[in-house]
């Protein structure tokens, strides 16, 4: 029985949830607290297994409630029920929630995400993972910039210029986030010639992307990789799919949130890759060979000869650094997309396809079999017919151009 505890000040908001949630008691086991306060004595009282907290609370706030329960119990799933103001907002992208969920939330929204964020949790404490993980001396660190940005936007009065003094003050990293926001990719009419001037261009979610994907390939440049492991080729692939999955979404008329996790998830979709290509390097040389002799794809033979795949690898990673829960679920099933428990149209849906896609639009060389759009996953949401549409969109856009 999953263990859930729900924060809100509102005493009406609680016996509505109360009422509403009723029919899930047998699999469920709720507790209600009016503060975060409260919501603390409760936790320490007995083990839960879920927070699900309001957002604007008097005395403590759910911001810091959440941050409290990441210190004392990492392992509690951390969920937001907000009413999605400006400023909630801005904290969803600096994350000490897991999930973002907006009110009113009806039940079977709020089973599902939480199902699939059990799910996931399984999937990422599979024991050959944790070995291949153990086994990699140290794990890339959080971008030192990503950190120091999300930092900034805690403060109620940042402003862009804050953000751009924060990415200037790591040359290598602005260098990088100039070159992709003046690349085609963007098809911004004027140059860009500061981080601030690109944080307004671009916008929060694309900066926020932008310097977790530069800050995780930079310090893997120039290190020794497997012979035939392009970290050049891994980059324009994860721009690509980063893109293809925005324009998916924006084809399926999206929230704009929605679509901005896509393009983080996208770009940051094959990062184990990079992790397991920089600590294993021997070893991921031989999975190549393995794929290209077998005809069984990458992700395949990975799980062959390492025992995980670079998706759960990846997945691993995100989820240690603290990314919203969306994205880590695309990255973790971006090959099997059927294995997640979702039944509606999510970024990971977006980023499986726009994985598909960049192979057969960008014809990207690959010695092993290229990865096919899982029909039986887009059956089940109903969306089988969308794929043409989304191929189409993809296909209108420009993604050559240096980036
Ligand atoms: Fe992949
Ligand atoms: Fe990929």
């Amino acid at each position: 029985m999953k263990r859930i505890l729900f924060v809100d000040d509102e005493p009406n908001v609680l016996e509505g949830l109360q009422r509403m949630l009723y029919p899930l008691q047998n699999e469920w086991k709720m507790a209600f607290a009016s503060s975060g306060s409260r919501a603390l004595e409760t936790l320490e009282q007995s083990r839960f297994d879920v927070v699900v907290s309001d957002m604007r609370m008097p005395g403590m706030d759910g911001a810091q409630l959440l941050a409290e329960v990441k210190k004392r119990y990492p392992d509690i799933l951390r969920f937001v029920l907000s009413g999605q103001s400006a400023t909630d907002l801005v904290y969803r992208a600096v994350g000490d929630a897991h999930q973002f969920l907006s009110k009113p939330c009806k039940p079977k929204l709020l089973k599902e995400c939480v199902d699939k964020a059990f799910a996931l949790r399984e999937l990422l404490a599979s024991d050959s993972l944790k070995a291949v993980v153990a086994r990699i001396r140290s794990l890339p660190p959080v971008p030192h910039v990503y950190a120091k940005l999300c930092e900034a936007l805690k403060s109620s009065e940042y402003s862009i210029a804050d953000v751009g003094r924060v990415i200037e003050m790591d040359l290598a990293m602005t260098a990088k986030i100039l070159q992709v926001a003046n690349s085609a990719f963007f098809g911004l009419r004027r140059q860009v010639a500061t981080a601030t001037q690109a944080a307004s261009l671009l916008g929060l979610n694309t900066i926020n992307a932008l310097v977790l994907t530069t800050g995780l390939f930079a310090p893997i440049e120039g290190s020794k990789l497997p012979r035939g492991f392009s970290i050049n080729a891994l980059w324009e692939h994860s721009m690509i799919v980063g893109w293809y999955a925005r324009s998916v979404c924006l084809a399926e008329n999206t929230s704009s949130e929605l679509a901005g996790d896509a393009y983080t998830a996208g770009l940051l979709h094959d990062t184990g890759k990079l992790v397991l290509a920089s600590a294993y390097t021997e070893e991921y040389a031989h999975v190549y060979d393995h794929s290209v002799v077998n005809a069984i794809p990458l992700h395949d033979a990975e799980k062959q000869v390492l025992g995980c795949t670079h998706a759960e690898v990846g997945a691993y990673l995100l989820g240690i650094w603290g990314l919203p829960h969306a994205i880590i679920e695309s990255v973790a099933y971006h090959h099997r997309p059927a294995d997640s428990v979702g039944t509606s149209f999510a970024p990971l849906t977006a980023v499986h396809a726009a994985d598909v896609l960049a192979f057969g639009l960008q014809k990207e060389p690959a010695d092993y079999p290229a990865p096919a759009m899982d029909m039986a996953y887009l059956g089940r949401l109903g969306l089988e017919g969308r794929a043409v549409a989304w191929e189409g969109a993809c296909a209108n856009i420009d993604v050559r151009g240096g980036g």
